[in-house]
């Protein structure tokens, strides 16, 4: 079967990077034609900095890495250095970029690979804030169509909020730009804080990238260590959520997956609940289903295909 050919939105973010390694270690099953810093985790110039990083890491420079909007749709920006960092990938020494930032907006890019692509053969993949890619939908609403399927990295139902009590932060950092992809009639997967909250980085799952003795396994190694922090004192969980190569590993092998087709929508009046991705899991509404909302994991098999497909970098 010919590769998923994919866009990666994203605002690196340790687990952001590890999604993007994951992703160009996987060439049989994903073609990544592009990918799209977005504010989110920190400021635009250190998310479009950090994943041209990735890209050296992995060797794959060819990639073109584009950078979108500094700030939601209408509001402030919210970053994550409490996780994150001052860079946004603290944790293991890794030099500048030398690659260059592709000419252009991402928001054209992401529009201008549509219109070029056979309808329906490109799958968006954002990882951060939906600033992007709503902004794209409202620049260009012909690319709505166009879009095979949207998997993302964001939300909570039963895990509620990361960043407020309900809300988790890649859907808080922009609601209104999450209600126009919730509401755009296009496929929707989501990956949310329910289940990357079963792919936790323990020690003994650390240490096997650690084992593979390669640049990159160091690499993730050391940034799962700075990482791991929130969540633990946070949490008390056994290490660090790998939230977003979830998503990776979703286009990889699906069936390490399971979720409900259900219809979620988006909190974007009240302050008190700003974010809230509103998750009908129990079916009480009659609102159409709009997203397949996964809720479970097999997350051994989960670190078995990341580990392998890491040592392949
Ligand atoms: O809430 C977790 C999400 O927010 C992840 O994508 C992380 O990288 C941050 O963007
Ligand atoms: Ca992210």
């Amino acid at each position: 079967m010919a590769p998923r050919k994919i866009i990666i939105d994203t605002d690196p973010g340790q687990d952001d990077a590890v999604a993007i390694l994951l992703a160009l270690a996987s060439p049989e099953e994903i073609d990544v034609l592009g990918i799209t810093a977005v504010a989110g985790n920190v400021p635009l110039e250190l998310t479009a900095k950090n994943a041209r990083i990735v890209c050296e890491l992995a060797g794959h420079t060819h990639v073109p890495v584009y950078a979108g909007c500094d700030r939601p749709l209408n509001r402030p920006l919210v970053t994550a250095e409490h996780v994150h960092g001052k860079t946004g990938l603290d944790g293991p020494v890794l030099p500048d970029p030398e690659m260059p930032l592709a000419d252009g907006h991402a928001v054209d890019f992401i529009i201008d690979t549509l219109r070029a692509h056979e309808p329906g053969t490109v799958t968006l993949c954002p990882l951060g804030p939906l600033t992007n890619i709503a902004s794209a939908f409202q620049k260009a609403p012909d690319i709505v169509d166009r879009v095979q399927e949207i998997v993302l990295m964001g939300g909570a139902y039963f895990e509620v909020g990361n960043i407020t009590p309900a809300a988790e932060f890649n859907i808080y950092v922009d609601p209104v730009a999450a209600d126009i992809v919730f509401k755009s009639g296009i496929h929707v997967v989501v990956i949310p804080l329910d289940v990357t909250h079963d792919a936790l980085v323990t020690k003994h799952r650390n240490d096997a990238f650690r084992a593979l003795d390669s640049k990159v396994g160091h690499a993730v190694a050391e940034m799962t260590d700075f990482f791991e922090r929130f969540d633990i004192e946070k949490y008390g969980s056994e290490g660090a959520p790998l939230h977003d190569p979830c998503v990776t590993a979703y286009l990889i092998r699906p069936e390490l997956f399971s979720g409900r087709h259900i219809n979620v929508q988006i909190e974007t009046q009240s302050e008190l609940t700003m974010g809230m991705t509103v998750a009908d899991w129990w079916r009480v509404t009659d609102h159409p289903p709009n997203a397949m909302f996964i809720g479970e994991i097999d997350a051994d098999g989960f670190f078995a295909l990341l580990t392998e497909r890491l040592a392949r970098l």
